[in-house]
């Protein structure tokens, strides 16, 4: 299992996510609603962008030119990504938890086209076929995929 292709597939049940609660944003009627659905997405985003962390961008960085720049833009990304969640943790109004939860969102939608269009495909020309492998099979330990069947490697 690709370690790119499990991390893209994570990225499409997002989108999902995204589009339910940018309808669904301008319907909440308090702060700690929107607060609720964020800490609830917080969670799922910050597990997705560590596994990318220790995973892939440790394993790229290596065979990048000194520091990549685009690799550490991207990794400062899930850093801003985490304090805009902290953001709509600390609001004290529905309007200010709102347009920040907004405002992570669509920093998130970006974030994730960068990967994309930008890091996988690098990625899948520098790691080889096992190493992508091996990363998938890593995933799914730290997941808890199937993992009573070690079947990943
Ligand atoms: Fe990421
Ligand atoms: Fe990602």
């Amino acid at each position: 299992m690709d370690i790119l292709d499990v991390l893209a597939g994570e990225h499409g049940v997002f989108y999902g996510q995204f589009d339910d609660l940018e309808r669904t944003l301008p319907l909440a009627t308090a702060a700690e609603e929107v607060q609720v659905q964020a800490a609830l997405l917080g969670a799922a985003v910050e597990a997705h962008s560590a596994l990318e962390d220790d995973l892939v961008f440790t394993a790229v960085e290596p065979h990048l030119d000194a520091g990549s720049p685009d690799v550490r833009g991207l990794r400062m990304m899930h850093e801003e990504i985490a304090d805009g969640f902290g953001r709509v943790r600390a609001a004290r109004d529905l309007d200010t938890a709102r347009e920040e939860f907004a405002g992570v969102i669509g920093l998130a939608r970006q974030h994730f086209l960068g990967e994309e269009t930008f890091l996988f495909p690098k990625a899948r020309t520098l790691l080889t076929d096992e190493t992508r492998a091996a990363l998938g099979a890593t995933w799914a330990d730290r997941r808890g995929v199937m993992r009573a069947f070690g079947m990943w490697r």
